[in-house]
Order: C-alpha cells, then structure tokens, then sequence
C-alpha cells in the first residue's frame, strides 16, 4: 500500500485541456500579480502536489498558525509559511473574492491564476524570529524575507504554466509521477536525501547506510534558488550522475529533482523537507548533521530533535538520523561518533574553505573526502563558475 499524502489526498492543481485555455483566455482580463523565482517553484510544487494539502498560498489563518506553531489553522502540522508577498503597487488592484494572474516578473510567463481569499499585512520580523530564529540580515532565508514585500495574499490556484529547468528536464518526476514508479518496481519502502551540495563520501555513507534497510533511495537534491555561494545546481546533478554510474546498485536508486527554493531555515525546513518528500510518496528521510543549516544559527543537531515535538502519525514519514560522519584513518573506513572509538586526531577533517582552496588550485580533495569522478567535475565547475 503507498504511503498517504500529508492531509490525506494527494492535491492537484495542473489545469490542463480546455480548462488551462480558458484560464490563460481569463489571465488577460485579470489584475496581475508579479511573481519571483521563488514564487515560481512554489507555484510548480503546489501544481504538482508536492505541497499536499496545500492547495495554494497560506492565507492569515494559516499564516498565523504555522508562524507560531508549525500548524495550519486545521491542526495539521506544517512548518514553513508558504506565501505569495505582492508589492504595493500590484495589491491596490485586488479584490478579495475575486482572482489575480501570477506574472514571472522576467519572463511575462503566465504561471498560475489565484482566487484572492485574503489580503494581509505579514510580520516579517515576527515571521523571521519564529520560523528562522534569528533576525540577523546575515541569514540568507532572513534577507531574503525582509527583501520581499511584507503584503500576502492568501487563496487557492490554478497552475496554468510551471517552470521546469530545461537542463535537468529528464529528471523531473511529480509525486503522482514518483509513487507510480515505486509501485511499479516494487519499492515497498524508499528513503529519500534531500541534498544542496554535490555529494561527498559522508553523503554517499549515510545514503547507503539507509539502502541497507529499505527497498530504494530516491536522491532527491534541490535545485531551486540557492544562496550565490553554494554550487550551482548544474555542477551538483553532474556530480550524481557521476557517482551514480560508478558507486551505486542501478535497481535501487532514483535520481530526481527537487525544484524548491532553499530556506536554510535548519530544523523548520527539516519538517518540511520530510512531509514533502512524504508526497512523493517515500517512505523514510535522512536528517543528518546541520540539516538545512547556515553558518551557526542552528545546532549541530537541532534538525533531528525538533522531530520530537511531534508524534510519528502527524509527521507519518520514518525519520533516519544520522550523527557527522566522516572517514577513520585507523577504522579504514567511513564512520561516525557512535560507530568509531578513536581519537579526533584519526578522522579526515575537512573545511569547506579547505576543499574550494584545493579545486580552485586543479588539486582533488582526498578520495576518502570526495571520490575521484565527483572531484573532477568539481575543478571543472569551480574553473567554470568560479
Ligand atoms: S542540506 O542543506 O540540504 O541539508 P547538505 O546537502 O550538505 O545540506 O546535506 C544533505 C543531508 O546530508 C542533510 O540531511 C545533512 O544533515 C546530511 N549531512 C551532510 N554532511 C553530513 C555529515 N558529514 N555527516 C552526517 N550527515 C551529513
């Protein structure tokens, strides 16, 4: 039996056929409303259902409940506002009760068509502190809050475009998409690895850790907007095809992509991350050291221990922790605290500012950091972008 969707029922809002022609016929005579990359994957991921049972963006109810208690206003849990900021300019020309087209603001694109159930003034400083924990404007998910308008307009949509990065287009798989394909290979339990970075040895050990006691992995790395100095999403799918075709049991694992936008709101996004992943129909998720994390504004296993607040039939998705790992030079091999009883001075450290000084110089980190496939198309994507 495949795993339920969060709230119940997997949602769909993808209008298609006549309906989607009518909507777009519809769109022209609308008020718009101009919308940012950011918005633009939300407004995909709420289409395809990813987002169950979010049927469109939070109106102040919702807003209010999952800023204060990872709730929507019904109980269910869920703990990242997901919410469509207008600027001044766009908000004078709506009306509630009535609907608006959401507009790529570079692309003109006519993404979604929204029934305006609420206008409302967001707390951003409040909205930082509760779901970031922190107001500093060094936190990327913080700037990135204060930046956009703080007017929200809540209601349901109609998806009637989605954005899809082009050059990842093979590895774009819907929920619905996802769970068809585990029924039909057999996968009775699949963990899923949600990853911002190209993989290391560390990731690939836990992974495999986890393929140790499931049917399947779904390796799942997000490919939204990320902070400028992460690695382009580009350089990190290359890197997994890489590894993949080396180092991993081809009937097992599924590569696919996940189009969010990057919070880096560490244990909150946690939740999300598993009740998402749980859409897609999976039935375990890895949470490992900082998971979601940004410089020190989360400890190192916050992630994980926010999880206890809640029972395991409100998240219904099997959490994995996993303490750090890293290589054992008396172990041989890849180890973790609980695992390794040897000294400090035994493990393979390395910083991050260590592995970018080591690319930018053509140099491969240690095999026991990176594997050989995956340094290469770090040095060539470090040459590339820097
Ligand atoms: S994240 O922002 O997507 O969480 P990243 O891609 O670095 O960042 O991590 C992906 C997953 O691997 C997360 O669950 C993270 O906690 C886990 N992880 C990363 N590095 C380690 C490590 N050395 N030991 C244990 N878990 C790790």
């Amino acid at each position: 039996m495949s795993v339920l969707p969060h709230g119940g029922a997997l949602v769909n809002r993808l209008a298609v056929g006549e309906t989607r022609e009518q909507l777009l016929m519809l769109a022209n005579s609308l008020p718009k409303i101009k919308v940012d990359a950011w918005t633009i994957s939300d407004i995909h991921l709420i289409g395809v259902g990813a987002y169950s049972p979010l049927t469109g963006f939070l109106n102040e109810s919702d807003y209010v409940t999952v800023m204060n208690d990872m709730r929507l206003a019904d109980g269910v849990v869920w703990s990242i506002p997901v919410t469509l900021p207008v600027n001044e300019s766009d908000a004078g020309s709506l009306t509630v009760g009535r609907q608006a087209a959401l507009v790529g603001d570079d692309d003109g694109i006519i993404y979604a068509i929204i029934d305006i159930e609420c206008i409302y003034k967001a707390d951003p400083r409040k909205e930082a502190q509760q779901v970031y924990k922190t107001t500093d404007m060094n936190h990327p998910g913080v700037r990135k809050l204060f930046q956009r308008p703080s007017t929200y307009i809540g209601g349901p949509v109609q998806v009637v475009n989605r954005a899809m990065d082009k050059r990842f287009a093979q590895y774009y798989l819907d929920p619905k998409e996802t769970r068809d394909l585990f029924e039909e290979k057999g996968w009775r339990s699949v963990c899923a690895f949600q990853t911002r970075n190209p993989i290391h040895r560390a990731h690939e050990y836990i992974q495999k850790c986890a393929l140790e006691i499931v049917d399947a992995l779904l390796l799942h790395p997000l490919v939204g907007e990320t902070k400028s100095d992460d690695i382009p999403a580009e350089v990190r799918m290359a890197s997994y095809s890489a590894i993949l075709d080396h180092y991993y049991p081809k009937d097992r694992v599924l590569l696919a992509v996940f189009p969010a936008a990057m919070r880096y709101a560490g244990p909150r996004e946690a939740i999300f991350h598993a009740i998402v992943r749980k859409n897609y129909g999976c039935t375990h998720f890895i949470v490992g050291r900082d998971h979601a994390g940004v410089g020190n504004y989360y400890g190192t296993y916050e992630s994980q221990h926010i999880f206890s607040q809640f029972s395991y039939e409100e998240i219904g998705i099997t959490t994995l922790f996993f303490e750090h790992a890293f290589y054992c030079k008396k172990c041989g091999n890849m180890a973790s605290r609980k695992t390794c009883p040897h000294d400090i001075s035994d493990h393979l450290h390395l910083s991050g500012t260590k592995v970018r000084q080591l690319l930018k110089e053509g140099k491969s980190p240690p095999p026991e950091f990176t594997r050989p496939e995956v340094a290469k198309i770090l040095i060539d994507g470090v040459k590339k972008y820097g």
